[in-house]
């Protein structure tokens, strides 16, 4: 849990941040034991090099920063590292004051994301980043040791450096890619990207084990009000989101990751405070896949994101790609403004305001957005539970005690809406 550091002065925090960090990365080393020395059994697979890798804040300029700083394994691969005034919206850089814009997302589940493209219909889709501007979680990778936000390594070289450092890494890396690897900088780099893909790659980061899933395998029974929820996110009548979130994976219910890993903008209102705190300037505007370079400012791309995966979602707020919404039911409630004509759901419950105006007034998905009945508190609430069933079994013990799934939640009727879960939303 985050130590409350409010009031306590910058460079304290930080150091607190940092020590917290650390010492999280070297304890499993240290406790790893048994170690043959340099010969790379450590890491007998590229999965498990990758995973050491993700852990390594060696590959950050300070030495404080690894991918899971940031994508913290123990809490659905996020950051829940806080900052003052905006908790952990985004993230706080290796050089322990640049904070980025955008919520850093789970990792989890990401693979499913196919390459950055386009479809058949010419809408883009898949990718990884909410603007999809790494095709690949082998590109990817390469992304955060070099940014001057995150990890801020000055080049490929100086990240090589540092793994040559390591000789079981020189062991590992001969082993996986040959003896010849780290004689060009490229190819190490390049080779370091695919160790960590394979990690993020490996079951160990999806492992369809929620109380959904057990739902799915008949293991267990939903409550009342999360089977409603489940049929309200499985229409395409009663609902909408089934439309961007799919219910369907490749092979049906059971592989489906809640997202068809295309873009749309629906309105999601800038973070004001951290723009205020991250030293935006005042004009500042997060396009989104109209910043992604393959898309070359394309005007009709501005403002959309890509879909997310709702696996884990209740664990990994705040949401949204800059965090501006806190909790699950007001993301739900957010949709619900578009359909609703009643002025108690224009009204932002965190805020008591009116929601915020959309960052990127243009491309909104209206078609979308409308198409489906504005749900009443009930179903709101059906869905929020149902959302909750989508947290791995790990990260159960996550969601707060009156949250529990499955614990006294009322009884609700879903006998008005009887919808088969394979035949809906076709
Ligand atoms: C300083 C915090 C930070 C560090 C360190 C960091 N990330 Fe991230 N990560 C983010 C943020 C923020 C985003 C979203 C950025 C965006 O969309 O522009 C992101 C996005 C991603 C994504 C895309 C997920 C998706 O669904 O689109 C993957 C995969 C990922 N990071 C893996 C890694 C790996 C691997 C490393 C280490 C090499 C790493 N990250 C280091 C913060 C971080
Ligand atoms: C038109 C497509 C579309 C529809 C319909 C839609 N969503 Fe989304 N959803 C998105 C996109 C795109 C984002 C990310 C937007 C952003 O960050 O700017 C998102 C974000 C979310 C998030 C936050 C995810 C995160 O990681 O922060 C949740 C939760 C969510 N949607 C649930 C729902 C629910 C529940 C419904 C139905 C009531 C729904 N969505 C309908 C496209 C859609």
């Amino acid at each position: 849990m985050p130590v409350p550091l409010s009031g306590v002065s910058d460079m304290v925090r930080y150091f607190l941040l940092t020590f917290a960090a650390f010492s999280m990365l070297l304890l499993p080393s240290a406790f790893r034991g048994g170690s043959v020395a340099h010969s790379g059994a450590n890491y007998p697979t590229l999965e498990k090099l990758g995973e050491e890798l993700f852990h390594d804040t060696n590959l950050s300029m300070n030495r404080t920063m690894a991918c899971s700083t940031c994508h913290t394994q123990a809490n659905g691969f996020t950051d829940i590292r806080e900052s003052e005034k905006i908790g952990h919206a985004v993230s706080l850089g290796d050089d322990g004051t640049s904070l980025g814009d955008r919520n850093a997302p789970t990792t989890a589940y990401a693979k499913f994301s196919p390459p950055f493209g386009k479809n058949e219909m010419g809408e883009y889709v898949g990718g990884q980043f909410w603007d999809g501007r790494a095709s690949t979680l082998e590109d990817q990778a390469g992304g955060p040791p070099l940014n001057p936000a995150e990890m801020g390594m000055s080049d490929k070289a100086s990240v090589v450096k540092r793994l040559k450092e390591n000789p079981d890494y020189a062991s590992a890396f001969g082993t996986q890619f040959g003896a010849d690897v780290f004689q060009n900088d490229e190819t190490a780099f390049a080779a370091m990207g695919k160790a960590l893909a394979a990690f993020e790659r490996s079951d160990a980061l999806s492992t369809f084990d929620s109380k959904y899933d057990r739902f799915l395998r008949g293991e267990e029974k939903l409550t009342d009000q999360e089977e409603l929820g489940r049929v309200l996110m499985s229409s395409s009548q009663f609902t909408n989101c089934n439309t961007c979130h799919t219910i369907q994976g490749t092979h049906g219910l059971s592989d489906g990751v809640f997202t068809n890993h295309k873009y749309f903008n629906i309105g999601v209102p800038a973070n004001r405070d951290v723009r205020t705190v991250n030293g935006s300037k005042p004009d500042a505007v997060d396009l989104g896949l109209a910043q992604n370079p393959a898309v070359s400012g394309d005007p009709a791309q501005r403002g959309k994101f890509k879909v997310p995966s709702l696996r884990n979602i209740a664990v990994t707020g705040p949401y949204m790609h800059n965090g501006v919404f806190k909790d699950l039911r007001t993301v739900v409630l957010f949709y619900v403004k578009y359909k609703s004509k009643k002025p108690s759901r224009q009204i932002n419950p965190e805020t008591g305001k009116a929601w915020d105006v959309p960052e990127v007034p243009e491309n909104i998905a209206m078609t979308e957005l409308t198409s489906a009945p504005a749900l009443d508190d009930k179903r709101v609430d059906a869905i929020v539970a149902f959302l909750k069933t989508l947290t791995d079994r790990r990260y159960e013990p996550l969601l707060s005690k009156d949250e529990n799934i499955g614990e006294g939640t009322e009884q609700l009727t879903v006998h008005s809406i009887s919808v088969a879960p394979e035949n809906a939303g076709k």
